[in-house]
């Protein structure tokens, strides 16, 4: 049985401070009362943003900082909970917390809006007024290294549309991931990766899908039933513009999968992880591919602000 004991999990740091609806408290102060937990989970929305570090420049870069709060700002929208942030004020909190949290090395960043206040309500009415933390912490990108995971068609099916959105990126839809990690794992898997109603591909727990096939890459729509990620516009820009391959966003079937010659999970979480066997096959040689090679090298020069034609993409700390 596994208990996590402490305020943070296993292994995790945290910043000295967080942001929370216009102030910087001391990290361990921003408390909720135990009772409003499960009521601020359902109805909560949240995003996942990295800032990587340049030791040469002196700098941490935030990547894709505006789309993120856009993106926050739009599961928002559609979960009805009442914002009244836009996306500056979001990137300037970030910014000055970043600050006093003397960030200089890489760091997670997680902004997540939620119904505050002891609710005993099932449904919380929409329109809400949510509150707004943005907290922050250490994290060792696994860029560089040969990595590999084992993944493995779900028999959970992913959330879709007509029930829990998966283009919201709110936290009750970890749920379904939740419980479709746990069927992986117990089968001798790492992750899954889910089908949707229709039994086509969608995306794994926390990162969305791409697939190499004869010298084309392959990814399923967003129509699919899959977060609208932002690695995955990153990862499609810089296949066709720096490696020159065809794109394709489309159905997925899921033997698709099993001729794939490179599959790869990819995410501001994940970066870019190679799956080197899905349902017990071997994919490709069975260790990571050339193409999630060259991303992976492409991808890290870009988020420490090394690729001059993306700057545009980077938020500076310091500068
Ligand atoms: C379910 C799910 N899909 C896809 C992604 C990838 O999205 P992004 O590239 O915007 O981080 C994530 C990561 O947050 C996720 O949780």
């Amino acid at each position: 049985m596994t208990r996590i004991n402490s305020l943070v999990a296993a292994g995790a740091e945290n910043g000295p401070y967080l942001w929370k609806d216009g102030k910087i408290l001391p990290w361990g102060d921003a408390t909720v009362h135990v009772t409003a937990v499960g009521h601020s989970s359902v109805s909560s929305v949240f995003e996942g943003i990295k800032a990587y570090w340049n030791p040469e420049h002196e700098e941490l870069y935030v990547f894709r900082l505006a789309d993120h709060m856009r993106r926050l700002l739009e599961s928002n929208r559609i979960a009805r909970l009442d914002q009244s942030m836009d996306v500056g004020g979001l990137v300037e909190a970030t910014i000055d917390l970043l600050r006093a949290n003397e960030a200089r090395r890489d760091t997670y960043i997680r902004p997540w809006t939620f119904i505050p206040g002891v609710v005993r309500e099932q449904i919380a009415p929409a329109g809400t007024v949510v509150e707004t933390v943005i907290d922050t912490w250490p994290f060792e990108s696994q860029r560089g290294t040969a990595r590999g995971c084992r993944a493995a068609i779900s028999s959970w099916a992913r959330i879709n549309d007509r029930s829990m959105p998966p283009r919201v990126k709110a936290f009750a839809n970890y749920h379904n991931s939740r419980l479709a990690t746990a069927e992986a794992r117990e089968n001798g898997h790492d992750w899954p990766i889910m089908l949707n109603e229709a039994g086509k591909v969608t995306e794994g727990p926390g990162a969305c899908i791409a697939f190499v096939h004869d010298g084309t890459v392959i990814t399923p729509s967003l129509t699919s039933g899959v977060l609208d990620s932002i690695t995955r516009s990153v990862f499609l820009d810089v296949v066709s513009t720096d490696l020159q391959m065809p794109v394709e966003e489309r159905e997925v079937d899921r033997t698709e999968l099993y001729v794939a010659d490179e599959l790869f999970f990819i995410g501001t979480g994940w970066e870019i992880l190679p799956i080197t066997a899905i349902d017990g096959l071997a994919v490709g040689e069975g260790r990571m591919g050339e193409i999630a090679r060259a991303f992976d090298k492409r991808y890290h020069s870009i988020v420490r602000g090394n690729d001059p034609s993306r700057l545009a993409w980077l938020t500076p700390v310091w500068g």
